[in-house]
């Protein structure tokens, strides 16, 4: 049988899934406590927030609603671009709800960035951000993020949803490759 990946492709395992595990429970418990009596819309971001969405929204208690939206903007396999395409829309009216965006990773912040503005069009309640990694010192555009899991370095991270070259998004942990930057 083919493995996900090969102990020499892995330089090192940033967070494992049962740090990942007890993060996503504990975000989980903030948001519950946070949106109690609300009407509560959940927006994972595709692809990379799927695997982060299906653990978070298990760890949610209240009554929601889930949908999601695909957004790309990387070029590369590990360069963005600045131009932001969305590939797929909300289905869920939104308008005077309560939305929280689900993402896996605010590099730049372009994609959260878009993401808000197009939403806001529709005039939901509340806009706000869960994302599990947020890398800092990339961050070129101001996104108000509530909920973040773990913050990262300048460092490029994939498994739990994120990709390399379309790859390792089936891997139970966040790691950084070997070679990889
Ligand atoms: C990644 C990630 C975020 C976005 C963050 O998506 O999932 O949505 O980039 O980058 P930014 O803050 O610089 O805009 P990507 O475009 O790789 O698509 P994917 O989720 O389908 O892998």
């Amino acid at each position: 049988m083919d493995i996900v990946v090969r102990s020499d492709e892995i330089e090192q395992v940033l967070f494992d899934a049962e740090v990942i595990g007890r993060r996503v429970g504990e975000l989980g418990r903030l948001i519950n406590a946070a949106y109690v009596g609300k009407d509560l819309v959940v927006i994972g971001v595709l692809k990379g927030a799927f695997v982060f969405t299906a653990d978070l929204v298990r760890r949610i208690n209240i009554p929601i609603e889930v949908d999601f939206v695909e957004l790309v903007s990387y070029v590369t396999e590990t360069e963005t671009s600045d131009e932001v395409f969305l590939t797929k829309d909300v289905k869920t009216n939104i308008s005077g709800r309560d939305v929280l965006i689900i993402e896996d990773i605010v590099d730049t912040g372009l994609t959260t960035r878009f993401l808000i503005d197009h939403l806001n069009i529709r005039e939901p309640a509340s806009v706000e951000v869960c994302s599990l990694l947020y890398k800092p010192a990339r961050q070129r555009v101001n996104v108000p993020l509530t909920y973040v899991g773990f913050k990262v370095g300048k460092v490029f991270v994939a498994g739990y949803g994120l990709d390399y070259a379309g790859k390792y998004r089936n891997l139970p942990d966040i790691v950084k490759l070997r070679g990889v930057d």
